[in-house]
């Protein structure tokens, strides 16, 4: 099937290179829209999905998400599915998500090159049971075949919040100490049962060398940064973790700078 899709493919760019030689047009009739059709590569079946997965509120929501493939001119969808082991299959309906909108830390999606050019999928899954072995199955499917990515997740081991919001950074008046203050992710649904807690960062440059400390954690949202330097600019950056240390920290905030007077 595979081959006589090709050939049909091939045949398509002949005719077309026939019809522009004889001053004709090609008609929109193909299957390729891409002029690079040429490449075998372009007609594989789908392939190497790299799925991303974790948990900004838990214990009620799961992301997974991923890239379209590369060089693929073919239109490709998806099929999602989780469940327990043995367990009933559930499905999940994956959206397209703009780069500009997402929340996702830039460093915890696949490092390529381009990557903006490229639409990212994302599916929720929610009501998923606690300390639970999942297994979801993303399957990509093209006329030309069909490729599925498998992968086991525990909710507890993908923990992930979002971000603090809100980080304004003050100097005390008279003082050399700055007072940091944030407000908590808005994703993270419940705060009474499983807290958070903040590490802040301070970085700045003395000498042409670069110094940081990050605070210990801690369940305020609001820190006073003591003993800084007059006239030295400092760059601040919080970060928020699940109480019990479940999962990963969260990215760290946009870094703010202030210069002590
Ligand atoms: C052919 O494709 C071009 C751009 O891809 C589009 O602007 C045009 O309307 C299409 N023509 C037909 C007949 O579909
Ligand atoms: C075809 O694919 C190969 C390997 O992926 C790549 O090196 C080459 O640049 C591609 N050629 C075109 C015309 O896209
Ligand atoms: C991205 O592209 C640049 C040049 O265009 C190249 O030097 C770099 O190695 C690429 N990075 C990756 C991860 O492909
Ligand atoms: C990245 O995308 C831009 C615009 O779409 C293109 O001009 C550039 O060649 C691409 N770079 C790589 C390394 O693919
Ligand atoms: C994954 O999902 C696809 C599409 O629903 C299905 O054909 C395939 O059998 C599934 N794979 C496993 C291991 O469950
Ligand atoms: C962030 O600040 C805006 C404006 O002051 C406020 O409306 C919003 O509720 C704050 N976000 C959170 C999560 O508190």
């Amino acid at each position: 099937m595979y081959h006589k899709h090709c050939g049909f493919v091939l045949f398509w760019l002949y005719a077309c290179a026939l019809m522009a030689l004889s001053g004709l047009f090609c008609s929109n009739g193909t299957i390729l829209t891409a002029p690079s059709g040429e490449n075998r590569t372009d007609l594989d079946p789908p392939s190497r999905l790299e799925v991303h997965c974790w948990s900004p509120s838990y214990p009620f929501k799961v992301l997974c998400s991923w890239l379209e493939l590369p060089q693929t001119q073919l239109v490709t969808h998806y099929i999602v599915t989780y469940s327990v082991k043995g367990g009933e299959i559930q499905q999940c309906h994956p959206h397209p998500v703009s780069m500009a909108s997402l929340s996702i830390p830039e460093s915890s999606l696949p490092r390529e090159n381009n990557s903006s050019a490229r639409t990212m999928w994302r599916c929720v899954l929610e009501d998923l049971k606690l300390y639970t072995s999942y297994q979801l199955n993303v399957t990509a499917v093209n006329t030309a075949g069909s490729a599925s990515h498998l992968q086991l997740f525990t909710l507890e081991d993908i923990v992930k919040p979002d971000p603090p919001v809100n980080v304004t950074v003050q100097v005390v008046p008279g003082k050399l100490k700055l007072l940091v203050k944030w407000d908590p992710p808005p994703s993270w649904s419940d705060h009474t049962l499983f807290p958070l807690m903040y590490k802040v960062r301070y970085q700045w440059e003395n000498k042409g060398v670069s110094h940081a400390i990050t605070l210990d954690p801690f369940e305020n949202t609001q820190k006073v940064l003591p003993g800084l330097s007059p006239g030295r600019s400092y760059l601040v950056q919080v970060c928020s973790m699940e109480h019990m240390g479940m999962g990963q920290s969260s990215n760290w905030s946009p870094p703010v700078t202030v210069t002590m007077p």
